[in-house]
């Protein structure tokens, strides 16, 4: 879903901005162009930060791994 229509930023492009350690409005704007035309955009753009700052510290203090399963390497027969 695009959360900011002046610069064509969805969800997905903030949620990878904040995987990529981006953390405040500025950083994200600077990433993504995110509020930085009309600004309409950003309350949302920082809830969605939030989020996944909050679920990324979530993880980090239950000790669990961002990756969860391994993918086994291929083997490539001639
Ligand atoms: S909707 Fe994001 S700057 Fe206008």
């Amino acid at each position: 879903m695009y959360i900011c229509i002046c610069n064509a930023v969805n969800e997905n492009a903030i949620k990878a901005a904040a995987a990529d350690g981006v953390t405040t409005l500025r950083e994200l704007s600077l990433a993504t162009g995110v509020a930085t035309t009309c600004g309409k955009c950003a309350t949302e753009a920082v809830r969605i930060l939030e989020q996944v700052s909050a679920a990324t510290e979530t993880m980090a203090n239950s000790g669990a791994s961002r990756q969860r399963f391994s993918v086994p390497a291929l083997t490539v027969v001639a």
